[in-house]
This record gives C-alpha cells, sequence and structure tokens, in this order.
C-alpha cells in the first residue's frame, strides 16, 4: 500500500462505517460503541477487510504491470504521472483566478512610471477574492441595516433574553435526566408516586430483613415513629443510608450498591412511612427528631437545638 489514495479509501471507509453502525445499532442515548462493545468487533473486521482488500489489488497491479512489455510500462508511467498532474489541477486553477496576479515575466506590462529612488509600482488588478468578500460585506451590511434598523426585528436585549430562558429550559432537562447527581447536601424529599414507588421497591429488596417490609424495626430501629437514632428528615436519613449507622450495629454504607438517585427515593420512601402503624413496633430509639429548618417560632425554645442532641449520640 504505497500510495496515499489507498489510506483515504480506508479511512473515508471506516467513517461511513461508524456513521452506519452508530445509525442502526439501538443503543438509546449512548453511542452504539459504548452500549454493544461488540460493534468494535465489526470495525476492526472491516478495518482488516479493508486493507486484505487494498494489499490484493496493488499486487493485482503490480502483477499486470510486470507483464507489459517495457514499451507498453513507459506509456503506462506517463499516463499515471498526467493523471497524477490532473487530479488536483483545478484547485491550483481556481486559486491563480482568486489571485488574479500577473506573473513576474509579465510586470512590464503593468509598470507605472513613477520610480521613487528605485522604488517602483505595479497596477495589479484587485484580487478577485477580495472584491467579493467586499461586496459580500455591502449586501451583509444593507441586509443587517433594513432587519435591525428600519424593520426592528429584535434588539441586543431581547436576543439575550430569549438565550437565557433557553438555557434555563435546558438546564431544568438536564436536571430531570440527571437525577444521580444528588448527594447529601442536596437531596430534596421527592414526592412524585413513581419515585415513591421505586423507593418502596428498593426497601422491599434491600431493608425488609432488618426494617420489616412495614418499616415496624427489627434488627433495625423502627423507621415509624418520630424517634430517629442517626436523625430523621430527608438529609440524615440520606445520610445514614449512604454512609451506614454506627460502626457495628449492622447498618452498612449502601452508597457502594445504590445510585445517589435511588437512595434519594428509600430515603423518600422512609419518610412515608412515618407516622404509620406497623404490626410489631420495636420501641422507640434515640430521640424525637425536630427540623431545624422549620420556621422558628413554632419550636419551644428547649427543644431547638436537637441537632446537636442527635449528632452527640
Ligand atoms: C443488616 C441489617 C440492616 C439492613 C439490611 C438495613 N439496615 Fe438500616 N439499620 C440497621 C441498623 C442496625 C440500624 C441502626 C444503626 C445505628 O444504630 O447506628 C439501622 C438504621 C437505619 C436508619 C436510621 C434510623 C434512625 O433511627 O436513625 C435508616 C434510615 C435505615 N437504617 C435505612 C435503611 C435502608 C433504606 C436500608 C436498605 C437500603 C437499610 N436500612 C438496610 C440495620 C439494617
Amino acid at each position: 500500500m504505497r500510495n496515499t489514495a489507498s489510506y483515504i479509501r480506508i479511512i473515508v471507509f471506516l467513517i461511513i462505517t461508524y456513521i452506519l453502525i452508530e445509525i442502526t445499532v439501538e443503543s438509546g442515548d449512548q453511542s452504539a460503541f459504548i452500549a454493544q462493545p461488540l460493534t468494535w468487533l465489526v470495525l476492526g473486521m472491516i478495518l482488516l477487510f479493508m486493507v486484505a482488500i487494498e494489499i490484493s489489488l496493488e499486487a493485482l497491479r503490480t502483477i499486470l504491470f510486470r507483464s507489459l512489455k517495457p514499451d507498453a510500462q513507459e506509456r503506462y508511467l506517463i499516463a499515471q504521472k498526467t493523471k497524477k498532474e490532473k487530479q488536483f489541477g483545478w484547485i491550483k486553477e481556481a486559486y491563480l483566478k482568486l489571485l488574479d496576479s500577473k506573473p513576474v515575466e509579465e510586470e512590464e506590462e503593468i509598470i507605472l512610471d513613477h520610480n521613487y529612488d528605485g522604488i517602483k509600482e505595479l497596477d495589479n488588478n484587485l484580487p478577485p477574492w477580495w472584491v467579493y468578500s467586499f461586496y459580500a460585506t455591502i449586501i451583509f451590511g444593507v441586509i443587517y441595516l433594513a432587519r435591525f434598523h428600519v424593520f426592528n426585528d429584535y434588539t441586543q436585549t431581547e436576543e439575550y433574553e430569549t438565550e437565557v430562558a433557553e438555557a434555563k429550559i435546558a438546564i431544568e432537562e438536564y436536571k430531570k435526566t440527571a437525577k444521580d447527581l444528588v448527594d447529601i447536601n442536596t437531596v430534596t424529599l421527592l414526592t412524585d408516586a413513581s419515585d415513591i414507588g421505586a423507593g418502596k421497591a428498593i426497601f422491599i429488596a434491600n431493608c425488609v430483613a432488618c426494617h420489616k417490609a412495614d418499616g415496624g424495626g427489627g434488627i433495625g430501629p423502627n423507621l415509624t415513629d418520630e424517634y430517629w437514632i442517626l436523625g430523621g428528615g430527608i438529609k440524615n436519613v440520606f445520610r445514614t443510608i449512604s454512609e451506614g449507622g454506627r460502626d457495628g450495629k449492622g447498618m452498612v454504607a449502601w452508597k457502594q450498591t445504590l445510585k445517589p438517585a435511588e437512595m434519594a427515593q428509600v430515603a423518600s420512601y422512609i419518610i412515608t412511612l412515618v407516622g404509620t402503624s406497623p404490626a410489631e413496633p420495636k420501641e422507640p430509639q434515640g430521640e424525637i427528631w425536630v427540623d431545624p429548618d422549620a420556621s422558628k417560632e413554632e419550636i419551644p425554645e428547649t427543644v431547638s437545638d436537637s441537632t446537636a442532641v442527635v449528632l452527640n449520640e
């Protein structure tokens, strides 16, 4: 494979294959090459195949060339050479046309009769690329003037505001798809029935062995009463699930097993259990938890600092 055309053909073919695979293989939002690693194998096979074809073609060409008589070989070489020269000839031609400069040999024709201490001036035509760009700017200017100063299409302020509004919508969209971005600091109570349902499923799959299906408690504490060992409220519950309970008590950190979004769902589900009456409730453990974010007036002075008590446990 000595000629560049072979390499270009292989690369173009690979790119086409890549695009075709990306379009045809079902892979959701992800790239087909991430969702279905087997596609790499296909691409690799096609690469090998292409290389093999190019090598065979080259070999065939060499054999045919050797079988020619010497004068035929010479004619073939000359034909190849002119073909190569012609290949990119039009680019060169277009380039020269856009420059429209006189070759050095013909400069005599356009030289002006000024002579500043031996420095002479040529009367070249303006290069067409420059002239056409200039006309284009004039046309642009006229359209711009008419659109924004005569017909007052929109102002820069309006343009800015629409872009900001669009960006805000995009951020909302992104937040919806990126639920896993939640952590202890940003987690909020989920109220969607679908989230609570998902939380219940996670709870039944992972937690009932110790907390019972109704949250009444067994090895683990009762999750339905107002008493919390490690703090109530969505943030504390999320932290307990994520980081686990006190050492040796049996509540492991779930962050390796559950995704952040799943922990937020199961934490929200647990909050919905508070106030329900389980069949065999375990006796209360810990302290009554009062949300420190709730408005201060409603909380009696004595318990307003309840978080400190909880954290000192
Ligand atoms: C192996 C038994 C076990 C499993 C399984 C378990 N827990 Fe626990 N859980 C415990 C124990 C024990 C505690 C008390 C920890 C402590 O005292 O520090 C606890 C505490 C908690 C608390 C804090 C209660 C409080 O009063 O502060 C929450 C919330 C909780 N678990 C949720 C879950 C969730 C959600 C799951 C499932 C993803 C789960 N647990 C799975 C044993 C378990």
